[in-house]
């Protein structure tokens, strides 16, 4: 039998997930976890990179992280999850790493450059911002991960740390493997405001969000902005509630609305309630079982343990061969 890969991916804990998210990476994630070898985890000093003003929030951030992983469907039987900062080789490794990565790989790092001017309002002139893929590339290469699922912004990180491992096994001794990229596809889910779904811009709709807040946001979702009143025909081609329906509506209840729109037979505020309810009946499973799991903390807590007691045990592994390497 021929090993299963290996997939390593993480998250930051900046705060509950949203629609985008979960069609985005953690749907690929819970595919995937069937197939591959999976790793996931939450990457909490990553948090700290960009928030480090901030740090009271990120341990509610991260119980809610795993209830919202677990309730969308990732399964401790079929991965292993876990919070980097319980497993102290992470930073072991990003140490020695920082002394191999030249500056200038970290600076002209696109993400990087984007990053700093996107929040002008944070002070990230920090030596752990620049090095903020050197950390990723410790997380990733401690697991020997072979692929990296990520979205399209990482993927300068990954080549960074293509560029650490060949540095590195060049130096000392061939422990690593070069981790790959594999570009996670995401539908474009647009806001309430038609803009990209973004805890940022305040327009998202939240795992965690109770069925009330749903349908409030919902009646704020700008529709064709064309369409002025009821009777004017609209289009919903260009209209994000028809996006939501066709995600969460059945085909025919689409089909149908398209037509009635498009013929002025259906008002917005109609259309977005049926939209609604087809959202609500998609969120459902995932309701009941955050319900479940908030009433069970000590169940969360013992798999995020048994989740980083295994990734220690890999870490641990890997930093005797790495320390053999370096001879220190
Ligand atoms: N930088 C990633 C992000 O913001 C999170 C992350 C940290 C990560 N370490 C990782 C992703 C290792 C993949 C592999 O999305
Ligand atoms: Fe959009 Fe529905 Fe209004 Fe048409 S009726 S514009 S699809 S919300």
């Amino acid at each position: 039998m021929t090993k299963k890969k290996r997939i390593l991916s993480g998250m930051r804990p900046t705060g509950p997930l949203h629609l985008g998210n979960l069609h985005g990476a953690l749907a690929n994630w819970i595919k995937i976890q069937n197939e591959y070898d999976c790793f996931f985890f939450i990457a909490d000093w990553h948090a700290l990179t960009s928030d480090y003003e901030n740090t009271g929030s990120i341990g509610k951030n991260i119980d809610n992280m795993m209830i919202d992983w677990l309730s969308a469907g990732l399964s401790p039987d079929l991965c292993t999850m876990f919070v980097q900062s319980q497993v102290k080789e992470h930073s072991e490794l990003f140490l020695l790493l920082s002394m191999i990565t030249p500056v200038p790989w970290l600076e002209r790092n696109p993400t990087y450059k984007d990053q700093i001017v996107q929040m002008g309002n944070k002070d990230l002139s920090t030596f752990g911002f620049l090095g903020y893929p050197v950390l990723q590339t410790a997380d990733i290469i401690l697991y020997k991960g072979d692929s990296v699922p990520v979205g399209v912004d990482q993927v300068p990180h990954i080549e960074i740390a293509r560029e650490i491992v060949r540095r590195f096994n060049y130096l000392f001794d061939d422990v690593f493997p070069e981790p790959e990229a594999v570009l996670t596809e995401s539908p474009k889910i647009l806001g309430i405001d038609r803009r990209k779904m973004s805890k940022s811009y305040n327009n998202a709709i939240y795992l965690s969000d109770t069925p009330d807040e749903v349908m409030s946001k919902i009646s704020k979702m700008i529709t064709d902005p064309q369409r002025g009143r009821k009777s004017d025909p609209g289009n919903p081609d260009i209209c994000n509630v028809f996006e939501f329906h066709k995600l969460y509506s059945s085909s025919d209840t689409a089909e149908q609305l398209n037509k009635e729109c498009r013929t002025a037979g259906i008002g917005c505020v109609e259309c977005k309630k049926i939209m609604g309810k087809s959202l609500l009946n998609f969120l459902e499973p995932i309701h009941d079982k955050r319900k479940d799991y908030e009433s069970r903390p000590d169940f969360i807590a013992d798999i995020v343990a048994a989740g980083c007691s295994k990734a220690r045990e890999i870490a641990q592994k890997t930093m005797e061969e790495v320390r053999a390497a370096v001879k220190i």
